[in-house]
């Protein structure tokens, strides 16, 4: 069985007086023991978010191939561990369009990160123009193709299916096309790495997950939970989500 994930992601969002927030939601997240709850904030808050988290798990919203060396304004999978974090974003899609990430980088980054114990979740998704093309199915599967390690598990590896036009837009796709998608991804799983061992990684839904859609979309067969940017900003917003994935 697979346990659900909700997961925060700041993105370049947050600063000190912040974090009352954070001990607000991990204090959902301890009242709600039968799901997993995680939060990314930026760089700079991993540290006293973890003072405040109470065991909920902190994580980087990237993570350099390399340990270390001249990348300036880089972060490595050692300094987010040293930084207390457990797990770490890789590929979001708007890296892979700020800084013209590949998938072959994001590859390497999850790598990177699990060859030093984070946890990871690796975005993919499709552009609309890609999606109106009708080639939606085709580009998720080609990025996972591209960019899941062969070693990838439920243990330490979740995917994450974001359409790009769904993020921050407040558009979703159908939950018919959400669910679409995640069968394909899970199917492409399972030829890269088994059945079995796709059958364990979680494939969450990111993209527009409010309190009022999180019930349906988490409701839907694959989906297993949810990466969510703007709504997990407050506690007001992303409690009603790690509810509704309760
Ligand atoms: O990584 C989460 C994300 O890209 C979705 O953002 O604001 O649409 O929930 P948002």
């Amino acid at each position: 069985m697979r346990r659900k994930l909700v997961a925060g992601n700041w993105k370049m969002n947050g600063v000190t007086d912040s974090l009352g927030e954070v001990a607000k939601i991990a204090k959902a997240a301890a009242a709600n023991p039968g799901i997993d709850v995680a939060l990314c904030p930026p760089a700079t808050l991993i540290a006293p978010a973890v003072a405040v988290a109470g065991g909920m798990p902190i994580g980087g919203q990237d993570c350099h191939e390399n340990d270390s060396g001249a990348h300036t304004g880089c972060i490595s999978a050692p300094m987010l561990k040293d930084a207390g974090a457990t797990l770490t974003i890789v590929g979001h899609s708007e890296r892979r369009a700020d800084q013209n990430e590949t998938s072959h980088d994001a590859w390497a980054k999850a790598a990177a990160a699990h060859r030093h114990g984070l946890n990871v979740i690796l975005c993919v998704g499709e552009t609309e123009a890609e999606r109106n093309a009708g080639r939606a199915e085709r580009v998720v599967q080609a990025q996972i193709e591209k960019s899941v390690p062969e070693d990838a598990e439920g243990s330490w590896f979740t995917l994450a299916y974001e359409p790009r036009w769904a993020i921050g837009t407040g558009r979703t796709p159908t939950l018919e096309d959400i669910a679409s998608i995640h069968a394909i991804a899970r199917a492409k799983l399972g030829t890269m790495i088994g059945d079995d061992r796709a059958q364990g990684i979680r494939i969450l839904y990111g993209g527009s997950v409010t309190g009022a859609n999180a019930a349906s979309i988490l409701a839907v067969d694959n989906v297993d939970g949810a990466l969510v940017g703007g709504a997990s900003l407050t506690a007001e917003k992303f409690v009603p989500i790690i509810e509704a994935a309760a």
